[in-house]
């Protein structure tokens, strides 16, 4: 679906963008695809797109490190 459609931007775009770990900010987001650089009508669905799917990633990420490090039962962890 478009959700800027001064630049003909789809929200399948972005959230491919910030699962390849291409964007990472909201204004590189804009930098990337030009949102905003007409009327700005999109910003706010745009932003609403990003903090979704940074989040997912977030969670993506955090769950998946959980796993990698999950120690065996009776490791010591030792702190330095
Ligand atoms: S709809 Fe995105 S700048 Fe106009």
């Amino acid at each position: 679906m478009y959700v800027c459609c001064c630049e003909g931007v789809t929200d399948r775009q972005i959230k491919i963008s910030i699962e390849n770990g291409n964007i990472v900010s909201f204004n590189d987001l804009c930098a990337e695809f030009g949102i905003a650089n007409n009327c700005g009508k999109c910003l706010e669905e745009v932003r609403e797109i990003f903090n979704e799917s940074i989040k997912r990633k977030s969670n993506s990420f955090n769950s998946e490190f959980k796993d990698i490090f999950k120690p065996e039962i009776g490791t010591k962890l030792i702190l330095q």
